[in-house]
Parts: C-alpha cells; sequence; structure tokens
C-alpha cells in the first residue's frame, strides 16, 4: 500500500506540473481527488491492508490526499490569477479603433467632372507617355530649334532627346500619328517642369488637353465648346473672356479667363489685382503641325485647347497652396 501510495504521489506531483489551464486542471481533479479518483479507490482499498498496518497506511494516505488537495489549491489560485490579468487588460469602454475611409484625391475628383462634361460633348478620352521624345514634345508641335520652353530651365531632359513631357500636347501628335480625322479627344496626364517650388507652382502638374479635326472646324466652335464647358464646371452665371495669346502649334492662338473666385471681378491678391483668372490655353492648330502628321492642311481644320487641372481645382475649392496637393497629409485630403 505504501509503495502504490508514493507511486500516486509522484504521479500527481509531475501531472500537476504540466497543468496550463482550467481545463487540464479539472481533468487532473477528476483523476485524483474526485469521488471516483484514484485517491478515493485507496481510500476504498484500505480496508483489505491488514489491521497492523492499517493506521500507517491510513495516516499515509490522509497525508498524500492533504499533499495533493493543497497543490491543486495553489495551481487554482495561480491559473486564476494570471486569467485575471488578462481580461483586466481589456478595457471595454474603450472607444473602438477608427477604420479610415480612402477617398478620391481633389485632383482626381476635378478631373472626374472635366471627363464627364467633354464625354457628354462627344470627346473620348486618349493617354500618352510621359517620357517623351523632343519630337514629340517640341519639333512635331512646330516649336523652333531655340525656342526658350526648349532651355535646360524649363525641361527635365533624361538625354539629349528624351525628356519628361513638359505639356500633354505631345499626345496630340500621337493621336494624329495613328488615326485620320474627324478626331474629337481629350488628353489628361502628368506634366513635369523644371520650375522652383513654391505656393503658385510645381515641378509636377496635371494638364488635360483638347483636340478635334475635322473639315470646316473654326474659331466660333471651339469659343463655344470652351464657354459650354466652363459654365457647366463653375455654373451658368459665369463671366469670362478670351484674350489673343501664342503658342507655336496653334494660329490664331488665345487663352481663356475667369472672374476671380475669390474677389468676384474686384481685384485681389490671388487675380493679382486684375479681377481674371487665366484657366487655359488654346486656339486653331497651326498647318505646320497637321503638316508633320501628314494631313492634308487645306482639308482639314482643328482646334486645341490645354488647361492646368490644378489651377482648376485651387479655383473650385479656394485652395491657395499648390503644395498642399503633392503633400498626401490626410487631414488635408480627408475634407475633399
Ligand atoms: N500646351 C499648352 C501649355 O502647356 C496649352 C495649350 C494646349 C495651348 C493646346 C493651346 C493648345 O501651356
Amino acid at each position: 500500500m505504501l509503495d502504490t501510495i508514493n507511486i500516486i504521489k509522484q504521479n500527481a506531483l509531475t501531472e500537476l506540473e504540466k497543468v496550463t489551464d482550467v481545463q487540464l486542471l479539472d481533468a487532473f481533479r477528476i483523476n485524483f481527488l474526485a469521488r471516483k479518483g484514484q485517491i478515493a479507490e485507496l481510500f476504498d482499498k484500505l480496508k483489505d491492508v491488514p489491521s497492523d498496518q492499517r493506521p500507517a497506511a491510513g495516516k499515509a494516505l490522509n497525508e498524500l490526499r492533504v499533499l495533493v488537495q493543497s497543490n491543486f489549491d495553489e495551481k487554482k489560485a495561480t491559473l486564476e490569477q494570471t486569467s485575471n490579468k488578462r481580461a483586466s487588460k481589456i478595457d471595454l469602454s474603450l472607444p473602438g479603433r477608427k477604420h479610415w475611409v480612402g477617398s478620391k484625391h481633389p485632383l482626381m475628383q476635378t478631373l472626374d467632372e472635366i471627363k464627364r462634361i467633354f464625354l457628354g460633348m462627344g470627346f473620348t478620352v486618349e493617354t500618352g507617355p510621359e517620357i517623351e521624345d523632343d519630337y514629340h514634345n517640341f519639333e512635331a508641335l512646330n516649336f523652333p530649334p531655340d525656342h526658350p520652353a526648349r532651355d535646360m530651365q524649363d525641361t527635365f531632359f533624361i538625354s539629349e532627346k528624351v525628356l519628361l513631357r513638359t505639356h500633354t500636347s505631345p499626345v496630340q501628335i500621337r493621336v494624329m500619328e495613328k488615326q485620320q480625322p474627324p478626331i474629337r479627344v481629350i488628353i489628361p496626364g502628368r506634366v513635369y517642369r523644371n520650375e522652383a517650388v513654391s505656393a503658385r507652382s510645381y515641378c509636377l502638374f496635371h494638364q488635360v488637353e483638347g483636340l478635334y479635326v475635322d473639315t470646316h472646324v473654326n474659331f466660333a466652335e471651339l469659343k463655344g465648346t470652351l464657354v459650354a464647358f466652363a459654365k457647366q464646371l463653375y455654373g451658368s452665371s459665369l463671366k469670362y473672356r478670351f484674350r489673343p495669346s501664342f503658342f507655336p502649334f496653334t494660329e490664331p492662338s488665345a487663352e481663356m479667363d475667369i472672374t476671380c473666385f475669390l474677389c468676384h471681378g474686384k481685384g485681389c491678391r490671388v487675380c493679382k489685382g486684375s479681377g481674371w483668372l487665366e484657366i487655359l490655353g488654346c486656339g486653331m492648330v497651326d498647318p505646320n503641325v497637321f503638316s508633320s502628321v501628314g494631313y492634308d492642311t487645306e482639308k482639314y481644320t482643328g482646334y486645341a485647347f490645354g488647361m492646368g487641372i490644378e489651377r482648376i481645382t485651387m479655383l473650385r475649392y479656394g485652395i491657395d497652396d499648390i503644395r498642399l496637393l503633392f503633400e498626401n497629409e490626410i487631414r488635408f485630403l480627408s475634407q475633399f
């Protein structure tokens, strides 16, 4: 009997060591301490022990029960403590974690709106490469070899003949190279200029180009299209004007102004006192441009226009620093 008691004692103590959670602890209790457990079974067998050995066996058995029970109690207490500690780390009163919902960048919202208006007038969307060659960016667009825009100060050159496009106009050439008139496309995209970064200019910005080529296209249609566009974008009460201008690839050329959103024409800091803000450049496609893509200059005429999306976005939302549009600061972007 004493041997059995010793074996059970060893077993119980090593089993208890392995207990790491309440389920295992309960299994241990059922195995050793419950009414049908190993220790109770031994108590049942006590009556079979010869009477001279019985007192010693009873004593040892009692000691075993007390030992196992107290070790069990201790284990139970430590297990409860650690699970309490874990539970106390959960603060049910904390507000839930906020899930940030992304939003469309204000530039892309403006672009969507511009696209919607022109698609409604029968234009389709084309795109072209941001890394361009000198031919498409300048030469085919009738820039003379010594034109100041070709200067290192304006253009990011990659090599002598390869550069980051300075406007979306080279895509006019790419579209005309691969298809015949009638053409009616808008071309959104990024453009790059080597300018000092300030509140008004950035080394990267976005343009939307427009190109319409067919027989009998005239300047009145150009004006009509742009006025219809601007009124949809800014509201029908918009005031506008066209000013003569110059671009190598259009003749005649013009720029379109609208009344300043801030002072409504009175003159202020934003419009530099003039009351007007320029929103785009435009003109009739220069016959030299048609020649460079092999179009019949007697048969076809066309108009083109180009606008900066940053400028239009800043006017729409009253943003006074272009750099905000490129910093991707969540607190700024989440306002739109
Ligand atoms: N490409 C010109 C610019 O970047 C804009 C323009 C496009 C002007 C088409 C006329 C016609 O300033």
